[in-house]
């Protein structure tokens, strides 16, 4: 299964009853292994997830701790970025150069590396000891 049919198929198992709007997204680890989420709304709505955060969540209890690509899909009028805190979830586990596709159901696709979507990202080096 390729990253979209994959991104395709959780989408359609997102729990959306308040936004009413289902996100798929599919990573390919490092290892090969391919990891799917969709996001899952709550009625308190800021303890909902993306469907990134579902996505890398199955990827680390897969025991897989380095994306090599991403792929997020929505019914969007244009390709769905991924927000900023799964931004920087994805930059837990994914160097700069990964790229990441933003897709519609529709087809339209954009591409984006990880340094593009989120430059400047916090990271370990920031907490080095001075
Ligand atoms: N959402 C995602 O799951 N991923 C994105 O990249 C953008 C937004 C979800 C969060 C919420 O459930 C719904 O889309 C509307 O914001």
């Amino acid at each position: 299964m390729d990253l979209r049919e994959a991104a395709l198929a959780v989408r359609g198992r997102a729990h959306a009853p308040y936004s009413g709007f289902a996100v798929g997204a599919a990573l390919r680890g490092a290892g090969g292994g391919l990891h799917v989420g969709c996001n899952v709304e709550n009625v308190s709505y800021p303890e909902g997830t993306c469907a990134e955060a579902g996505a890398i969540a199955a990827m680390v209890a897969a025991g897989e701790t380095r994306i090599a690509e991403v792929y997020v899909v929505a019914d969007a009028p244009v390709p769905v970025s991924p927000c900023g805190g799964c931004r920087q979830r994805l930059a837990e586990f994914a160097p700069p150069e990964v790229v990441v596709v933003m897709a519609t159901v529709a087809g339209a696709e954009r591409r984006m590396t990880l340094g593009e979507l989120l430059p400047g990202a916090f990271g370990p080096d920031h907490m080095a000891a001075g």
